[in-house]
């Protein structure tokens, strides 16, 4: 979509071109649709007000129902977009660490995900953007959502903002590419020097989850976020916006539960007990699985994988536990008994630090009876070790 038409689809007979495709949209064949609205208007704008009815009913997904009926897409933006619960978890930490009002610049404001409840967090908000179509598309979003008063939107390169009237900066650099999503931190746009240079003052930045830790600078707080038990992203936190003396963290949300490495005792490691926990995905990228395991008054079963054993079942946001049933050896046949023995028919199985693909050790072992079992496999005093759980 070229910026004119999506000026062309702000203006009245655009958006009541959009009206009438939105509402259209999902009840009536797209083909269909889009000729009918290409009988009264230009091909372009027919195409444009589609893709914004196609992605509106898409992004319920990341926003909430009445915020993603009014906004605006490209679909590069959407996909990039930090999802509402993320950003309103980073808004209210921002928030509350600036105080009402303060000044923030959110660089690389895409359509303006993180923007929107930045302003909706009380902070005044100044969003930058490279791509023309992106700036204007954030600047549409603010205005629909009625933040205008303390929210607005230029197009420029970030790196040649000048940064000394925001109390606080916060940065999502595009981690995408011509082959798709980006890994490596020196890959990013802007680049990893110009995130150093933000982190070197007062910044939030966004970056992959999978950040190895000895990219996190010093006096550099990292958080990863999980969203009902899935790891969403990371960001780090610098400046006033660092916890003291925090390096690592785990958030979960939407409980906004969390654990640093203030909370972590260092390495346990146990004999398996009645109980078996497996982490939050945040936990474990943050390297906090050793707190965790605190938490359930319980340890490592391997030093280097990342499962629990504790003698008690404990109720923790921060890890899932499985009563232990049984324990087995790792031997195909045996198992194949247990399984035809104990009349399983719907096998579960979940492995971490062995060399075991589920599927195929689902398909040796042949479950046909009535009951359901969970194979947990990893490796337990050095070796391949099947236990039996049952979620608690
Ligand atoms: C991951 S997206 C931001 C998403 C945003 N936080 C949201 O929630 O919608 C990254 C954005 O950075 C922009 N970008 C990349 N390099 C830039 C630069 N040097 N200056 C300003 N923006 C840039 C891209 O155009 C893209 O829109």
């Amino acid at each position: 979509m070229q910026t004119a038409t999506f000026d062309a689809l702000r203006g009245p007979a655009g958006a009541a071109l959009l009206a009438q495709a939105s509402a259209a949209y999902g009840r009536e064949d797209e083909f269909a649709l889009g000729t009918r609205l290409r009988r009264t208007h230009e091909p372009d704008l027919v195409a444009a007000a589609l893709t914004q009815a196609r992605l509106r009913a898409r992004a319920v997904d990341k926003f909430a129902p009445a915020d993603a009926a009014r906004m605006f897409f490209t679909v590069d933006g959407y996909e990039q977009a930090t999802r509402v619960a993320v950003a309103r978890h980073r808004a209210a930490r921002l928030a509350a660490a600036l105080g009402p009002g303060a000044a923030v610049a959110d660089l690389c404001c895409g359509i303006g995900g993180d923007l929107v409840e930045l302003a909706r967090a009380g902070l005044t908000v100044t969003g930058v953007d490279a791509d023309p179509l992106t700036a204007a598309v954030a600047s549409a979003n603010v205005d629909a959502l009625g933040l205008t008063a303390s929210a607005r939107v230029e197009c420029a390169d970030a790196t040649t903002v000048d940064r000394t009237a925001f109390a606080a900066v916060v940065c999502d650099p595009a981690r995408r590419g011509g082959r798709g999503r980006v890994f490596d931190p020196d890959a990013y746009r802007p680049p990893w020097s110009f995130v150093l240079s933000l982190l070197a003052g007062t910044a939030c930045v966004k970056v992959a989850p999978g950040l190895p830790h000895e990219r996190i600078p010093d006096g550099v707080e990292a958080e990863w976020v999980s969203e009902r038990g899935e790891v969403k992203e990371a960001a780090l936190w610098s400046g006033a916006l660092a916890a003291d003396g925090v390096r690592r963290r785990a958030t979960l949300l939407p409980s906004g539960a969390t654990l640093t490495d203030r909370d972590d005792p260092g390495p346990v490691v146990r004999p398996l007990g009645g109980f078996l926990y497996e982490p939050d995905g945040a936990v474990i990228r943050a390297g906090l699985v050793t707190a965790a395991a605190a938490l359930v008054g319980g340890g490592l079963l391997d030093p280097s994988i990342a499962y629990v054993t504790a003698g008690a079942a404990v109720n923790t946001p921060f890890a899932r536990g499985y009563r232990v049933l049984d324990t087995l050896p790792y031997d195909v046949k045996a198992l194949r008994r247990y399984v035809r023995e104990q009349g399983v028919g719907v096998l579960t199985v979940k492995k971490r630090g062995v060399g075991v693909e589920p599927e195929k050790l689902r398909a040796a072992v042949r479950p046909r009876g009535d009951r359901s079992a969970m194979f947990v496999v990893t490796r337990v005093a050095g070796a391949a070790t099947v236990i039996v759980a049952e979620p608690l």
